[in-house]
């Protein structure tokens, strides 16, 4: 597939979103990558199409209109009104009436056309043999992400970045456990709420590697700003190594430091509300932590991942994230030094 030219819009949006501070990733909707999101981003621009010519003409009227009564004005009283120039008007406001009705329909034609073709792409996803199967459950204020297997021994769990293969539909199955979030990454398909008690399904198909950021799009608390995700979109035989690496049990220990580090992660509060695969802690309630070093971003996309970072969010995260379900653990300098090196080494 050949790669698309950006608009000049498109461009501005992207060079805001890799301005310093916010997410690397871009997110835009327009320029999309996605096959879904190039559906929408189609009929986005004719809607905006049509609404710029109806604008246009509109100015237009409004300019003749206000000409046209200076002119008579200048010229002397207005003549009384002749019975030609009646009918020219009614004339022109049935020709007005006529093109609103018209283009109203080309609108909703257009909208049902992509409807359309959306499903079209739902159902390749949902029949497609070689494709993913992702459970993406939203909490409060983070993304939990479920790879699914037919085989129980190759599903896992990570948090906040979804990695997908190229050229396949993937299938997204979307849940909340507590309020509605809603689940949108611009560049490849539009918003889709994530409802308590109801499992909403998405598909997305990616033909370009590239990290794309999502956010969540629906306001569900203090921290619904802070609700970033990542979909990291890649060559099937890297999709199929990172797969590999995330199937694998936490890395050992190594060094005295990262040791000491072990144990001081299985013996606080931290083991309440995280996993970490391979160890004794089995907390479910915040992302699990077993390969956090690969991650891009910690406190889903608040922070860039640094073992700097790591300790600042460790330190303080009230400050950082006020409001967030993470406490403040009192630990000693040393203490978190170990602490630091042990999950830095969870590559
Ligand atoms: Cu989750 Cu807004």
């Amino acid at each position: 597939m050949t790669r698309r030219r950006r608009s000049p819009i498109a461009a501005a949006a992207l060079a805001f979103s890799l301005a310093p501070g916010i997410c690397r990733a871009a997110s835009s909707v327009l320029g999309a990558e996605g096959l879904q999101a190039q559906q929408i981003e189609r009929a986005w621009w004719l809607f905006l199409a049509v609404c710029a010519l109806v604008y246009l003409i509109v100015l237009a009227g409004l300019a003749y209109a206000l000409l046209h009564r200076r002119r008579r004005a200048m010229h002397g009283p207005a003549l009384p009104i002749e019975l030609h120039r009646e009918s020219r008007t009614d004339l022109a406001l049935a020709a007005w009436v006529g093109g609103t009705v018209l283009l109203l329909a080309v609108l909703t034609a257009a909208s049902y056309a992509t409807d359309a073709r959306l499903v079209h792409l739902e159902g390749v996803g949902a029949g497609h043999a070689k494709s993913v199967d992702v459970e993406v459950t939203a909490q409060q204020w983070w993304w939990q992400v479920r790879y699914l297997d037919s085989d129980p021994s190759r599903t896992f769990i990570t948090g906040n970045e979804i990695h997908i293969p190229i050229g396949l539909p993937v299938t997204l199955t979307l849940r909340s456990p507590d309020v509605i979030h809603s689940f949108w990454a611009p560049d490849l398909n539009g918003k889709q709420d994530v409802i308590p008690g109801r499992d909403n399904m998405m598909t997305i198909q990616v033909d370009e590697p590239g990290v794309y950021r999502g956010q969540c799009a629906e306001y569900c608390g203090i921290q619904h700003a802070h609700m970033v995700f990542l979909v990291v979109a890649e060559e099937p035989e890297a999709f199929e190594a990172w797969r590999a690496a995330q199937l694998a049990p936490a890395a050992e220990p190594k060094t005295d430091e990262e040791r000491q580090g072990h144990d001081v992660f299985l013996s606080s509060a931290c083991t309440m509300c995280h996993g970490i695969r391979g160890t004794q802690a089995a907390g479910r309630l915040a992302p699990d932590l077993t390969h956090l070093a690969s991650r891009g971003t910690i406190a889903a996309g608040v922070l860039p991942y640094s073992r700097g970072s790591l300790a600042a969010w460790i330190a303080d995260p009230q400050t950082i994230k006020p409001g967030n379900h993470m406490p403040n653990v009192t630990l000693s300098p040393g203490d978190l030094q170990s602490l630091l090196a042990y999950l830095d080494s969870l590559k």
